[in-house]
């Protein structure tokens, strides 16, 4: 049996946004994490604090802590990483909405990119020598481009991405890899498609359908409706990155998906279902609001990865079916006016001066 690495120190960058939120909260959740978690986030809009009150509740000051900081202030996060002696990095942090990169690219160039080279490059100076270490970069299953009806990337697929959001992420991805070939820092790096899930900023496809339909407005869809995405659970995505960060091999790269894949107008429709029989109401009332809208710049036509490498080589298997998943999360949703709130308006700002800034 080969032996797993053992996770001590472990940074998480973007740690309160949607996936960072449900990765930190499987981690606390695991019998056989023993580590700390130091959260670090610049709390952009997509930053939400609210998200972790109960392990800050629970772990804070003793396994979890957090850290305001932006992962392009290279003082910032070299402090940071010698307060807390940091062995693992997982770094989620990302500028992540598509249509916000047709809008306004520079965000995107700047934390994606120098970003990532900036916790690249400290890790390596830190590092240096170190046995134990790891920096597992968290990638899109977008760099690989767009594909027809038919196929899946694979690992050894070549990068074509094809918005100013995939285009970042793919620049990212191969600085990770530049790092591991040309000064050995230990890295592993995986490409994921799309998640869903409790805690998604309410401007992605399935939350902002839910919302929409919650309140009686129009659900816009893009386009034709007929491109498809291939759906995961989040908490599927976390036990994969788990997977990868025990027992992966450092230089190597993991595709993730959920080989679940719809088209656009489909998982709206069974969205509408979903939601109709939870609030009560006739499905038909909810099917009524699906509008087809202008299409997506440059939309991308379907996703999908063979994951077979994670699947075989260490063993991972998706555990949410699509259909239970819509359910959890619908029901997430439909529960959690709390948070809802907290998001759209400034509140949760108020609420991480109050808690933090005294600290
Ligand atoms: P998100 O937008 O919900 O969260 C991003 C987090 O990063 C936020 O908390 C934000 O405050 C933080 N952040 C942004 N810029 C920062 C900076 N300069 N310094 C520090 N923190 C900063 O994103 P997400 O959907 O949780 O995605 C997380 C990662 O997973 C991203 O790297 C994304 O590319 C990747 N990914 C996402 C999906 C998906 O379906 N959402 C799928 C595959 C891969
Ligand atoms: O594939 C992984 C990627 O999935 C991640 O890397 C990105 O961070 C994440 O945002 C997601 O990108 P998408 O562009 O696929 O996600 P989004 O939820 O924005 O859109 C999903 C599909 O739904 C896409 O084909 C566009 C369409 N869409 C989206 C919105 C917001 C609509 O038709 N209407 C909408 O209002």
């Amino acid at each position: 049996m080969s032996l797993l690495r053992r996770l001590s120190s472990v940074l998480v960058t973007g740690g309160a946004g949607f996936i960072g939120t449900n990765f930190i909260k499987y981690l606390f959740r695991r019998q056989d994490f023993f580590g700390r978690v130091i959260n670090i986030d610049a709390l952009t809009y997509a930053g939400n604090l609210f998200n972790l009150k109960d392990i800050d509740h629970d772990f804070g000051g003793s396994r979890y802590f957090f850290e305001k900081a932006d992962i392009c202030d290279r003082a910032a996060v070299e402090g940071i990483f010698d307060k807390y002696e940091i062995d693992t990095v997982v770094h989620f942090a990302a500028e992540s909405h598509v249509d916000r990169s047709i809008l306004g690219p520079e965000a995107f160039v700047r934390t994606n990119i120098f970003g990532t080279f900036t916790l690249l490059d400290i890790a390596r100076g830190r590092w240096d020598g170190q046995d134990g270490v790891l920096f597992h970069h968290v990638s899109t299953d977008e760099v690989y481009g767009s594909l027809d009806l038919d196929g899946r990337f694979s690992e050894d697929s070549a990068y074509r991405p094809r918005s100013p959001y995939s285009a970042s992420k793919a620049a990212s991805d191969h600085l990770a890899m530049a790092y591991y070939h040309t000064y050995h820092l230990p890295v592993t790096l995986s490409n994921c498609t799309n998640n869903y899930g409790p805690y998604q900023f309410p401007e992605k496809l399935i939350p902002l359908m839910i919302m929409n339909m919650k309140e009686g407005k129009s659900l816009p869809i893009y386009g034709d409706g007929k491109n498809v995405r291939d759906w995961l659970f989040v908490d599927d995505h976390s036990s994969a990155i788990w997977a990868i960060l025990t027992a992966g091999v450092t230089g190597e790269k993991y595709n993730i998906g959920g080989e679940n894949e719809w088209e656009n107008r489909k998982i709206v429709t069974a969205l509408c279902e979903i939601t109709a029989a939870a609030l009560g109401r006739p499905s038909d009332e909810l099917v009524r609001l699906m509008t087809f809208v202008k299409d997506r710049p440059g939309h991308d036509r379907r996703y999908a990865v063979d994951c077979q490498k994670i699947q075989n080589e260490l063993g991972w298997r998706r555990q949410v079916d699509i259909h239970q998943g819509l359910i959890r999360t619908v029901s997430w949703y439909l529960n959690n006016a709390e948070w809802i709130a907290h998001i759209r308006s400034g509140e949760y700002r108020e609420w991480i001066e109050q808690n933090y800034a005294r600290r």
